[in-house]
């Protein structure tokens, strides 16, 4: 396709255009926030991926979906085995993370992705629409974010991050309704770790009861880390059905958690967590399912 492969060589550029002086370190880089005068605007200026080109998150809407039947739905293998050991849930201080076993990996995407860790994205109380991806302009409340890497190409997610075909990430999008218990398995522990840097084991737990009913029907695209850096490395899987959870649930998650550290004198909640959508010119989405199936 003309366009995959423009598409291929925009990606291909910029990595080479990055690829100067191996990554120069950010000026005071990891002061990044969603508000203010270090908000998503201002990005670019110490990460200048976050200014260039196949941005996520997206808009997905009818004009710009393409039905393809070679998308097949994806293995999740070693999900289940993760039950039997501990998880490490981190506040970064942009949000709310557990990292994940690299036993656990996606198989369908043409390389092996091993797992790397999963975080979630959402809005706050007043406005509980969230979600980084829309639907046809409209928000979810929250969405969870599994990353993984390409572990036949890179040794590490670290090392993956900013090259071509380096990490792969699967979207899970949340709405309000009934209670989730597995959900609640990360959420019942906020409270230990409200504070960046705070870091605490919880028991593991099968990841795949994340993920929601039907996930052989997504949306497939090439974008990039909706954080700073921005790396353009992306391949994204973001599943049709969301999933639900209940509204003291949502609520836990929009109130629990703050940006800044414990001792800090001017706290700044963790809400609105989740970046603006991006432009997507010159881009298909494909999807695995089609739209009238609804
Ligand atoms: C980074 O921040 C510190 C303190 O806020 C400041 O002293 C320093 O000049 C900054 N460095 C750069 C490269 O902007
Ligand atoms: C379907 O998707 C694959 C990659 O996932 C792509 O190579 C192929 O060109 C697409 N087919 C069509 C008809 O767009
Ligand atoms: C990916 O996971 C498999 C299975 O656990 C492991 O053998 C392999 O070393 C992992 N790859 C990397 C790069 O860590």
């Amino acid at each position: 396709m003309p366009l995959r492969s423009l598409h291929a060589a925009a990606v291909l550029l910029l990595v080479v255009l990055k690829e100067q002086p191996s990554n120069p370190a950010p000026l005071n880089g990891s002061k990044w926030t969603y508000i203010g005068s270090d908000g998503e605007e201002s990005w670019s200026k110490s990460y200048p991926s976050c200014g260039g080109l196949t941005q996520s998150p997206i808009d997905l809407h009818d004009d710009i979906l393409q039905y393809n039947a070679s998308l097949v739905p994806l293995g999740f293998q070693g999900y289940s085995e993760s039950a039997n050991q501990q998880f490490v849930l981190t506040n970064n201080g942009h949000s709310v993370k557990v990292k994940l076993p690299k036993d656990m990996h996606i198989q369908g995407l043409g390389a092996r992705y091993n797992a790397s860790q999963l975080h979630l994205h959402w809005g706050d109380q007043k406005e509980p629409h969230g979600s980084e991806h829309t639907v046809g302009g409209k928000h979810f409340a929250a969405e969870l974010h599994m990353v993984y890497y390409n572990s036949d190409l890179y040794p590490s997610a670290s090392i993956a991050i900013d090259k071509p075909e380096g990490l792969a990430v699967l979207a899970v999008f949340i709405e309000m309704g009934s209670f989730n218990p597995s959900y609640d398995k990360i959420f019942s522990h906020l409270e230990d770790v409200k504070y960046k840097g705070q870091e605490v084991s919880i028991p593991g737990f099968s990841i795949e009861e994340l993920l929601p009913k039907r996930p052989e029907e997504y949306y497939r695209y090439q974008g990039s880390l909706t954080t700073p850096p921005c790396y353009p490395t992306v391949l994204w899987t973001v599943f049709r059905n969301p999933v639900e959870i209940s509204q003291q649930q949502l609520m836990d998650l929009e109130t629990a958690l703050y940006c800044t550290r414990v001792d800090d004198p001017s706290p700044r909640e963790m809400i609105n967590n989740f970046r603006q959508v991006q432009k997507f010119e010159e881009r298909l989405v494909y999807v695995s399912f089609r739209s009238e199936e609804k």
